[in-house]
Order: structure tokens, then sequence, then C-alpha cells
């Protein structure tokens, strides 16, 4: 009887070690995946971020909401998306024709928010246009750029002549600087933050712009191109004025640029998982 019973006692200690190491091991796992979640790509936490913070045409993202965007964004770089090695592979082929061409590539688009990426070879110009009714955050991901950028003056003040065109508007200078990656986010906003800007690349450089709500032509938010003018109170035209530390332009509506050459391409980098969880 004793030995039949320290049969049974070892048969089931056997058992009980056997339940106490498949439960550890299960406990491992879990705690493993619990102390070392994955963390989201970068991408993917600017995809949610955006979902949160726009709400579609005719809001404006809340200042909290802008703030966190901006953190974002100031930490991300060309490897977030899938930009590795020879970045500068658009340089030579996009200048060897004269006029350089500039390649975009849409990386995702919603009626709330889109995002893309310019790629610009040296001296590229992407020409003055407005984002009517959006708030756009510009991310420059590689190179250095030079960004002008104004906002209208309203209303135009009534002793102002137009001295160029009837449809010629006075503007103020929002922005007029030379930016180099890594750098801050510029962030501008329907009607402030310099709204009509034109970008032009002092060297190849590659920059990420999210949008919300995006470009539409049906619900009237398609883009309009402008040129500017020289705006003085003087005689001579070619001066600009500088009020305290203010500059102002005419800005002129115009066709589309016909050298403005741009090449769609396929987004290649990591992809967005964009089911409601
Ligand atoms: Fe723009």
């Amino acid at each position: 009887m004793k030995i039949e019973s320290s049969v049974v006692g070892n048969k089931r200690d056997k058992v009980l070690r056997h339940g106490e190491k498949i439960i550890r091991k299960k406990v491992q796992r879990r705690t493993k995946r619990t102390a070392h979640p994955p963390l989201p790509r970068a991408i993917q936490t600017l995809f949610y971020a955006c979902r949160e913070v726009f709400h579609g045409p005719g809001t404006v993202p809340l200042p909290l909401d802008v703030q966190k965007m901006q953190l974002i964004l100031d930490k991300m770089k060309p490897q977030d998306f899938g930009l590795t090695g020879d970045i500068n592979f658009f340089k030579a082929k996009n200048v060897a024709n004269g006029t350089p061409r500039i390649t975009y590539t849409s990386i995702y688009n919603c009626d709330n928010f889109s995002m893309c990426i310019f790629f610009l070879p040296p001296s590229a110009v992407i020409p003055l246009h407005n984002h009517p009714g959006m708030t756009v955050f510009s991310k420059l991901l590689f190179g250095s750029m030079h960004i002008k950028a104004y906002d209208w003056v309203d209303p135009v003040e009534s002793d102002e002549t137009l001295p160029f065109s009837q449809s010629a508007r006075l503007a103020r200078v929002e922005m007029d600087t030379v930016f180099t990656a890594p750098c801050k986010t510029s962030i501008l906003y329907p009607a402030a933050g310099g709204n009509i800007h034109a970008f032009t690349a002092v060297t190849p450089c590659v920059i990420l712009d999210v949008l919300g709500p995006p470009y539409s032509k049906e619900d009237d938010r398609d883009c309009t191109y402008y040129r500017d003018l020289a705006y003085s109170r003087s005689s001579d035209p070619a001066e600009e004025v500088k009020e305290g530390n203010v500059s102002y332009g005419w800005l002129e509506e115009i066709e589309m640029p016909k050298d403005l050459k741009m090449d769609g391409g396929q987004y290649l980098g990591p992809q967005i998982f964009d089911s409601i969880s």
C-alpha cells in the first residue's frame, strides 16, 4: 500500500509539476507581451493622430491637437517612409532634361485628410499656391528648401491702388526662410500661418504634406496658383516695402504654370493599417 501510495503520489507530483510548467510558460509569454508590446510604426501613429485631429471640411484642429501632430511629425525621419539608402535617386534623373521634374506620391487619402510626399531635385519650384479652408502640416524630411508664404490682408485697404491687375490682392509675407532637415514642422491654417506658399529646392529635398481636409474640386477646395508682385506705396514698384518687420506683396491669380512638371509615383514605404479597431 505504501508503495502504491508512493507511486500515486509520484504520479500526482509529476502531473502537478507538468501543469505548473505549462502555466509558468503561459505567464511568461503573457508577461513578455505585456512588458514589451510592439511599438506601432511612426506612420501608423501619425495616421491614428490624423484620424483624431481632422474632423472634416469647415473645421480646424484644436491647439492641443495641433501640438500632438507637431510632436509626432517633428520626430519623423525619411526612414519612417521607407526612404533609406540612396535618397538622392531622383536627383540626376529629374534634372537631366532641363526643367527639374517633381515627383509626388500619395500615401493616404480620405474625406478628412490626406498625406503625400514631394521629391524635389535642386532648383525645382512648387509655385505659389493656396490651401482653401485647410490646415496643413509640412515636414521637410531631407535636404534644404526655401519656403515663402503669404496670408491675405483683409479687407484690402480702400486707398490702395492695384498697380498690376484688378485681380491682384494684397498679402502679407508670413515666412521667407530656408529650412534644412532635420527641422521643425511648418503649420498653416485657413487664414493664418502662410496659407499661400511656394517651395524652392535649394538641394535635393523631400517634404511630407499632411492636409486636412484635402483638395476637392467638388467641394470648392481646388488649388489656385499665384505670382507675387512687389508692393510699394512709392512710385518705384520694384521696391518691396517693409513696414516695421512686416513685408507685403500683390498676389495675382494665374493658370497652373506650364513649366511645373509633376510626376506621380507609387508609395513604396510602410503601409497604413486603416481599419477602425
Ligand atoms: Fe502647399
